[in-house]
């Protein structure tokens, strides 16, 4: 059968060269932002307008592409190119202790958006009611935030492996159960759980709390001689999952027992054969006798291994994260303002 021309097909073959001509021009667009002719993926730009703690990170080069290959995404921490900038990021705790300010006298461009920065629990991020109204994104651990940004990741291997799983525990298991406190409080949940615990187990204490610190060096190595390790959160907050179970327990190899939001919260996150959840059990005791039972019987301590045959933990820093969600910028909802930070946690 002859192909025969009709007005849509020649509609349709002007447009498509048309378009493939434009493409091949540079083009600026109406919000200053850079396209790129070749990709048609556009250059977006993030200011860190402050850093956390003063941790900073040398930014010089293409920072997002040297370090994490993402290309067509410029961080930059220079508070002159406010005007320029697609998002700027606010790490709360400076902005609550007042060493920060949020730059509300100089003029905003229409489309930046503004991304309020926690990795606390709302009982430890103070008072947010000054915010309201200023925000467009939220960035933090919990699972609705606009840029997520959780302690640590289970990442599925490329295929599942059947290593032993003896091979997965660390040799040198010498103590029941460890805890590693910084923040000591009586009034905190977790004190009275670890009160009962530790008439029915010995429970290895570390810390500042006891003046027994761990150093980057000695943190790890000491926690993996430990069967468990009480990942205990310092408040009970919805998704606030800390390090205390992404780097403390899973990196270090003890099997984590977990104390924070529900067991289904943690299950969104992780592997459910690979923690104890302090709510699996009625009494504190029970936990308890689970644990000294459970640490006697290798074959089912081995069994909270079994996840590392098919996930590996990343611990992902914020700044990582934040290049690899420019990509996603132009595909985020045009417009969102947070009216209360409070109802939001
Ligand atoms: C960002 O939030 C501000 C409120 O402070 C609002 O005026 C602006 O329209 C929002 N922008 C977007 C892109 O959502």
């Amino acid at each position: 059968m002859k192909y025969r021309w009709t007005l849509p097909t020649f509609i349709l073959v002007c447009l498509s060269l048309g378009y493939l001509l434009f493409q091949g021009l540079p083009l600026l667009d109406s919000d200053q932002t850079i396209t790129n002719a070749e990709t048609g993926t556009k250059t977006h730009k993030i200011l860190v307008w402050h850093w956390p703690f003063g941790n900073s990170f040398n930014l010089d080069g293409d920072f997002c592409k040297d370090k994490f290959g993402v290309p067509n995404c410029i961080m930059m921490d220079n508070q002159f190119r406010l005007s320029e900038a697609d998002i700027v990021i606010f790490h709360n705790r400076e902005l609550i202790q007042g060493q920060q300010r949020l730059p509300v006298n100089q003029k905003r461009p229409e489309k930046q958006r503004w991304v309020w920065l926690t990795m606390e629990s709302p009982a430890n991020n103070g008072d947010v009611k000054p915010f309201a109204g200023y925000f467009n994104w939220t960035m933090t651990y919990h699972q609705d935030a606009d840029i997520y940004s959780p302690y640590g990741f289970m990442v599925p291997k490329e295929s599942e492996t059947h290593e032993p799983l003896e091979s997965f525990i660390p040799k040198d298991k010498t103590d029941l159960a460890c805890w590693v406190v910084s923040n000591f409080s009586p009034h905190h949940k977790r004190t009275t759980i670890y009160e009962k615990l530790k008439t029915v187990i010995p429970i290895k204490v570390y810390g500042g709390a006891v003046n027994k610190r761990l150093d980057d060096q000695t943190l790890l190595p000491t926690i993996s001689r430990c069967s468990f390790y009480l990942a205990f959160e310092n408040s009970v907050s919805r998704d606030y999952i800390s390090e205390k179970l992404w780097r403390n327990a899973y990196m270090s190899g003890a099997v984590p027992v977990v104390f924070g939001p529900t067991r289904e919260e943690y299950e969104a996150v992780a592997e459910k054969d690979s923690f104890i959840h302090v709510n699996d059990f009625d009494t504190v005791e029970e936990l308890g006798e689970f644990l000294k039972t459970l640490a006697a019987d290798r074959e089912r301590y081995a069994s909270y291994f079994n996840w590392r045959r098919k996930y590996t933990v990343e611990i992902t820093h914020w700044v990582e994260l934040a290049c690899k969600f420019c990509p996603k910028i132009s595909s985020m909802p045009p417009h969102k303002v947070y009216e209360n930070l409070d109802t939001w946690q």
